[in-house]
């Protein structure tokens, strides 16, 4: 049989949906199985963890949903060298995405890696050379960048619905009691609050501020940051401030141990949008994004009568992370989550961890 003739026998991924392998079977990833269903394109074929039986008791868990049997691996080289995978889902802890992530794409495999890609900017780049060479396509799991609500905030800021964006403030805080050990307190595996959820404000930051001026996402030219560094040695509380090339401002702010809310809020020229639950909104109940406009002669404060909500239907945002897979595969990445992007916030996230003086120990 010929090259031409096999190739013509076998359907590529877009013709039979992409089936997908789960590396490291730990809280994320049932999150991420739970919604693929859900996708248009994708189906669970194959987990692995570092134990054969967290493996296997993950398949279990998903038989039901999966049309075939989930092949289970103890070792992650295995599910890379599983012909029946196309894609992975990364979802072991930010230490080892490197690794993993590089082994997926030189297996030819293609890559959704959880957030942060990489536990600094040098790491990125290595991972986008990879999947660079490797022709796969690669994406930092930050979901929210995929979900309907964060394409119509993009929408209306891109098309003035506040007029000139000049602020935007966002937060992704919690206060959680964890133990010492915990991945999040740990310095070993690269705890605290900056790399768990600071990188989702400033990539809200970065996108909206690149919305404003026609860009997939803008890069701060100037950064000033804060933060608290706790008994463990990884930050519990970090703000930071962002002034970009076009003037436009961004306060982000981001807590493991106190929680002042999660939300975006943006401050134009015409008025104000909120989004008050940016990046997990409900996938039963929906979300919505309130607008205020500065009514018509108004030069100081909003006018309710000026007030607008727009309501977002749910969504399953893992499983459209999913699909944009799916539907850029030849193109190697997505606007939602380019690489470019990856870059620039992994390389904001190390400036905020230099501005508090936050190295791991491995660094
Ligand atoms: N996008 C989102 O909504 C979202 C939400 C939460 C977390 N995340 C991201 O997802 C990733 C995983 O978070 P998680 O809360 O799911 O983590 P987790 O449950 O603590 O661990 C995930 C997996 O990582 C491996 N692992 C755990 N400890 C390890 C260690 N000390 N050394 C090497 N590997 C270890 C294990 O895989 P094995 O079974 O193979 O041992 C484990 O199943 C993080 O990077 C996090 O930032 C994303």
């Amino acid at each position: 049989m010929n090259a031409t003739r096999s190739r013509e026998r076998t359907p590529s991924p877009e013709q039979s949906g992409v089936r997908w392998g789960i590396v490291g079977p730990g809280s994320i990833a049932h999150r991420f199985a739970d919604q693929l269903p859900h996708s248009r394109t994708g189906r669970l074929v194959a987990v692995a963890s570092r134990s054969i039986e967290r493996a296997r008791a993950f398949a279990d868990e998903y038989a039901d949903a999966a049309t075939t049997g989930i092949h289970s691996y103890g070792s992650y080289a295995d599910l890379f060298a599983d012909a029946e995978v196309d894609a992975v889902y990364i979802a072991t802890v930010h230490t080892e995405h490197v690794r993993n992530a590089i082994d997926a794409a030189r297996a030819g495999k293609h890559v959704v890696c959880e957030k942060p890609l990489a536990v600094n900017q040098a790491g990125v780049f290595a991972i986008v050379d990879a999947a660079r060479t490797a022709g796969v396509y690669l994406a930092e799991g930050y979901m929210y960048r995929f979900h309907p609500q964060t394409a119509k905030l993009v929408e209306l800021v891109r098309d003035g619905a506040i007029g000139d964006l000049q602020h935007v403030d966002a937060s992704f805080t919690y206060a959680a009691q964890l133990p010492a050990e915990h991945r999040l307190m740990n310095p070993a595996l690269a705890g605290g609050g900056i790399l768990d959820v600071g990188g989702y404000p400033v990539s809200a930051a970065r996108l909206l501020a690149g919305a404003a001026v026609g860009e997939l996402f803008a890069d701060p030219v100037s950064f000033t940051g804060r933060g608290t560094v706790g008994a463990t040695g990884v930050d519990e509380w970090a703000s930071a401030s962002l002034a970009f090339r076009s003037g436009i401002t961004a306060h982000v702010t981001c807590g493991t141990t106190i929680d002042v809310g999660s939300r975006i809020v943006l401050y134009g020229s015409a008025g104000r949008i909120t989004v008050a639950d940016p990046w997990l909104p409900s996938v039963t109940d929906g979300s919505s994004i309130e607008i205020a406009r500065v009514g018509a002669g108004v030069t100081a404060g909003l006018t309710t009568a000026d007030a607008a909500t727009i309501e977002v239907p749910a969504a399953y945002q893992y499983a459209l992370q999913a699909d944009a897979l799916a539907e850029n595969m030849a193109a190697g990445q997505s606007a939602q989550m380019s690489w470019a992007d990856s870059v620039g916030n992994a390389r904001v996230l190390d400036q905020w961890r230099r501005a508090i003086r936050l190295r791991y120990p491995f660094e």
